[in-house]
């Protein structure tokens, strides 16, 4: 219970229930990589959650060093991740290195890429937090380097007020209550119940409180830090959430 977000509970049935969205990314994030991979540059990315893009990079030929604040998260993400390789030592190789690294002040390696989708920025509690996050981000890359980034904007707030979000499975329960308390807060309140192999289920509740951002704002932090970067709805063809936005910026 020390950590804050994606503990054990809700993390065993996160890939079940809500991983898709590093697929659904996958295709436009690849697309404006492919001059990192074709150079044999590597990828930070910043909150991989299960490994879901991170799956989708490695297919694909990148070195990624993936990382997490959660540890039940990277736990995940290790075991999804288990079966592109027949050591598990290559987990934490030149190919893909699976690392804790919590946002916003924690050192970060250099990349010739960072990638971070999900809007893992916005899991910090306020708009310094997020623009020193971004500035980690910019900072880690080499010259040229690319930055991806989605992030939820204040048009974010617009997706809560309608009512509790539930989902019935058959050996797991979520339910999720969403509230904007501030234009620029989204809460969501999420109990999750997991059956046990022994039949008793277990429950845990957890609080995630995102911050959104004004993200016409976001190219003017970036240059600040050496990064030229545009704000989209997409990354390539796919369509984000309402009020998530893409994030696309090159270092100098
Ligand atoms: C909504 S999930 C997205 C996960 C994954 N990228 C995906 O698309 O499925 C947000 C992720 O951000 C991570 N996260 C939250 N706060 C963080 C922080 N301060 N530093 C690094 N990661 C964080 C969470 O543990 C979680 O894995």
């Amino acid at each position: 219970m020390d950590e804050p977000y994606f503990r054990p509970t809700l993390v065993s049935i996160y890939r079940r229930g809500f991983g898709h969205h590093g697929d659904l990314v996958a295709p436009g994030v690849l697309s404006l990589l492919e001059p990192v991979r074709a150079a044999g540059g590597t990828v930070l990315e910043l909150g991989c959650g299960t490994g879901v893009l991170t799956r989708r990079l490695l297919e694909a030929g990148h070195r990624v060093i993936a990382t997490d604040a959660s540890p039940a998260m990277l736990a995940q993400a290790r075991t999804e991740l288990a079966d592109l390789t027949d050591r598990p030592e290559q987990l934490d190789g030149p190919e893909l290195d699976l690392r804790r690294i919590t946002l916003p002040d924690d050192p970060l390696p250099p990349a010739d890429a960072v990638v971070a989708v999900g809007h893992p920025l916005n899991y910090l509690p306020d708009v310094p937090a997020f623009r020193r996050a971004l500035a980690a981000a910019a900072g880690a890359l080499r010259p040229g380097g690319v930055l991806l980034v989605d992030v939820a904007d204040l048009e974010w707030a617009g997706n809560a007020g309608n009512g509790p979000i539930v989902k019935v499975e058959e050996d797991w329960v979520w339910v999720n209550r969403v509230s904007a308390p501030r234009p620029d807060r989204y809460l969501r309140e999420i109990t999750t119940f997991v059956r046990q192999d022994d039949g008793t289920w277990l429950r845990d509740d957890e609080r995630h409180e995102n911050v959104l951002v004004d993200t016409a704002l976001v190219p003017g932090w970036l240059a600040e830090v050496g990064v030229s970067a545009r704000v989209g709805l997409s990354f390539g063809d796919e369509q984000l959430p309402a009020g998530l936005r893409a994030v696309v910026g090159h270092a100098r």
